[in-house]
């Protein structure tokens, strides 16, 4: 029976170490929300690093406990993940490909334990992968691992996904290792992206670089033709629809009834990441409540960050600069009832994420750069009622599909602040027509859609190669 080999840096539950004990949670980052509910079909399996040095004592067990879900760990030490993790895909492509090129430390370390780190996962696969299987590889942690499988067995099939941007040609070539990058993509049939642009992006980054011959969306690799194509990802809207009548959400949505009543809420939700501004979207709330005070004790931001790679210096200080601006806009405004900002720095599991997003009235979501963004999904999966506002970022993926949000420029702070008003001031009417649109766009393009499309073309493309023998 053949298998789909999903292969991805971190896998969908992570685990930590609480009280001298490991115990495993589910992961945050669309990557692993998004694919984790497709992965346990058939015999599938999926590959990837649980998420922090495990013990070598433990990890036997810890690895028996993942193949019952149909996971397989790849260990790391701590120096991989210091320098293939955090180092060169959280320093060097990260920001690069989130254009924010000024953050990237090109140091040669980091490139010497990618290369290492990819072939440690290249190892794996191939103790698993069986004639027929497919190999479906995921994100810019692992950009080598196709050509490095390629290598090793020419026929398989390869497909890799990129969840992030990928950039111009003038930020790409800024990469001292860009062409052995590209190399190593070229070895999958089949590369996705979430955008046109994306896909243009690559494709322009590979005639300029490689010594390949390209035309259209087709690049000849050592005879073997390969595929870039856009496949913009979807969320299982369905978990979403039914979330809103579960029982815990329900009970949840009561509470947020009663702790907030008739309070306007909106509602940021992003990992701490600087390619999500976070900084500029309280800055533009913070001129929303200058330029409308009117809304003084009448609107709400609920703002959740999700800790998120906070051993890198650019997080750390993120971090800190988002406590002292939330601090600072709470002491402006504060009244003796009401706080303007009410700031999480943690996770939460699903179901407060779907009783705050049956619960908000606008969706914010502003990123500076985003691949997707699923969160703008989520929250359009989860207005049963059809009602409440998306104000989402021109800069997103998602922009490109839910084109009835307030659609702004996330440096434009003004703006930001202008949509707030509109948004709260926006007829019942209209907030459902514009809501129809985007659930419609969101069912019809689910995950489930989504995984299909892409393996369907991943076998046209290796059969349009047997007839190019
Ligand atoms: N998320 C989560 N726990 C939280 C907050 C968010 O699992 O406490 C999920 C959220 O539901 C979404 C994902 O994290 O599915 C974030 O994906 P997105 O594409 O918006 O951004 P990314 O983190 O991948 O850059
Ligand atoms: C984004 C990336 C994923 C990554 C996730 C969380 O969604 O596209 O590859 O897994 O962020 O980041 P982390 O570094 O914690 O895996």
């Amino acid at each position: 029976m053949s298998k789909t080999i999903i292969v991805s840096n971190r896998l969908p539950v992570k685990i930590t170490e609480k009280d001298g004990e490991y115990v495993l949670n589910p992961s945050e980052g669309g990557l692993a929300t998004g694919l984790g509910s497709i992965y346990r079909q058939g015999y599938n399996i999926w590959i990837g690093w649980p998420g922090l040095e495990v013990n070598e004592a433990y990890q036997p067990q810890i690895r028996e406990q993942l193949t019952e879900m149909n996971l397989m760990p790849v260990y790391l030490t701590q120096e991989e993940i210091n320098n293939y993790y955090e180092g060169f895909s959280n320093e060097i492509l990260w920001p690069v490909f989130h254009y924010m090129s000024v953050y990237a430390r090109y140091e040669q370390v980091y490139w010497d334990y990618y290369y290492q780190v990819n072939s440690k996962f290249r190892d794996v696969v191939l103790q698993v992968a069986e004639p027929g299987d497919v190999i479906w590889i995921h994100d810019y942690q692992l950009l080598l691992l196709p050509g490095m499988i390629r290598a090793e067995a020419p026929d398989v099939a390869i497909g890799y996904f990129q969840h992030i941007p990928f950039p111009s040609f003038e930020l790409f070539r800024l990469i001292p290792w860009r062409a052995e990058l590209l190399e190593g993509m070229l070895g999958a049939d089949l590369l996705g992206f979430h955008t046109f642009d994306d896909s243009h992006h690559f494709l322009n980054a590979v005639t300029r670089l490689l010594p390949v011959n390209a035309s259209a969306n087709v690049v000849m690799a050592n005879d073997r033709a390969v595929i870039a194509e856009t496949f913009p990802m979807g969320i299982d809207n369905a978990k979403f629809e039914e979330l809103s009548d579960d029982p815990e959400v329900l009970r949840q949505l009561e509470s947020l009834k009663e702790a907030f009543g008739d309070t306007h809420m909106v509602l940021s939700i992003d990992r701490l990441d600087y390619s999500k501004g976070i900084l500029q979207r309280l800055q533009a709330f913070e001129l929303f409540l200058q330029l409308y005070p009117e809304y003084v004790e009448k609107v709400i931001l609920y703002m959740i960050v999700v800790p998120s790679r906070d051993t890198v210096t650019q997080y750390k200080e993120l971090r800190d600069a988002i406590d002292r601006l939330a601090g600072s806009i709470n002491a402006r405004f504060r009244t003796i009832n009401w706080h303007p900002i009410n700031y999480f720095y943690r996770s939460f599991p699903v179901e407060t994420l779907a009783a705050l997003y049956n619960f908000a009235d606008i969706g914010l979501v502003t990123p500076m750069r985003d691949g997707m963004n699923l969160v703008s999904k989520e929250y359009v999966a989860s207005r049963k009622h059809n009602n409440g506002v998306l104000i989402l970022s021109e800069m997103a993926g998602a922009s490109k599909e839910l084109q009835d949000a307030l659609i702004v420029n996330p440096n434009n702070i003004g703006a930001i602040a202008r949509a707030l008003h509109e948004a709260l001031n926006m007829p019942l009417q209209e907030q459902t027509r514009r809501m129809k649109q985007m659930r419609q766009v969101v069912a019809k393009f689910n995950i489930a859609h989504w995984v299909k499309l892409f393996m369907a073309r991943l076998q046209e493309v290796k059969q349009l190669q047997q007839s190019m023998l």
